[in-house]
């Protein structure tokens, strides 16, 4: 299974995954480019269906149905795992591959976000990395601009490097607003630590409002994400 296109994974949960893999959705189909979307595992789904997903399908203007889109949805906001074993169920590997297969037949570039971080298991063992792996996507990171980001990227990107992972670059995201002092001065040491490892950064959002067109670099993105 292969396709043009990348994984965004999260320096953790609430890192910003979706408000980047929709930022990037939108730059790329601003340069014409047919974008495809999956969230192929969603937990915490409400009866407003799973959120993620459900924003992503706007981003990309999608007309698919969101069971195309995000194939596992579970309600237990917890890891694929623990939420689908509280229904008395299992992620369905099958069904995964197959909603990839069929977006990557139907799009020039498909944009996959994954469920909390790089080794939050997806289905048994299987981690979320494997799906990358699976899907030989290469990776965009999204790290939360909070305290504790230093750490949880760069432990992200060995992770990643330790399984032979591609990754196009992080994208810094401002998730909590505006930051404190302390956490400017951490995060110009993770801008320093990453150097062209980072590709983009969004700055605070207005809520409902989308990422300035130019807040990732998507020539590197393109570059990083050729059919391999
Ligand atoms: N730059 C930003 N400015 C303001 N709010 C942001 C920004 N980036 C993310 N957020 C908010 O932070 C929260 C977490 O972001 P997001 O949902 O993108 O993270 P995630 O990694 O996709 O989370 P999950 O693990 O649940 O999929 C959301 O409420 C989102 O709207
Ligand atoms: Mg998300």
């Amino acid at each position: 299974m292969s396709a043009r296109g990348c994984f965004v994974t999260g320096s953790d949960t609430g890192a910003g995954k979706t408000v980047v893999g929709c930022a990037l959705v939108r730059a790329l189909r601003a340069r014409g480019i047919d974008v495809g979307v999956l969230k192929p595992i969603e937990t915490g789904v409400d009866e407003a269906g799973p959120h993620d997903a459900i924003a992503l399908r706007e981003a990309a203007g999608s007309v698919e149905s969101i069971g195309a889109i995000c194939p596992q949805q579970f309600a237990l906001p917890a890891a694929p795992t623990v939420a689908a074993k509280h229904e008395g169920r299992e992620v369905d590997l099958g069904v995964i591959d197959r909603a990839f297969t069929d977006c990557a037949a139907r799009h020039d570039f498909v944009l996959t976000e994954g469920a909390g971080g790089l080794l939050v298991p997806a289905a048994p063992g299987v981690t979320m990395a494997d799906l990358a792996a699976r899907f030989e996507l290469p990776l965009v990171v999204a790290a939360r601009a909070a305290l504790g980001t230093i750490n949880h990227t760069l432990l992200t990107l060995e992770a990643a490097a330790a399984r032979g992972l591609d990754v196009i670059g992080v994208v810094i995201s401002h998730v909590d607003g505006a930051l404190s002092v302390a956490d400017a001065a951490n995060l110009e040491l993770l801008r320093d630590a990453l150097g062209e490892q980072l590709i983009g950064e969004i700055p605070p959002l207005a809520p409902g409002s989308d990422a300035p067109a130019d807040a990732i670099n998507v020539d590197r993105v393109l570059a990083g994400a050729g059919r391999r």
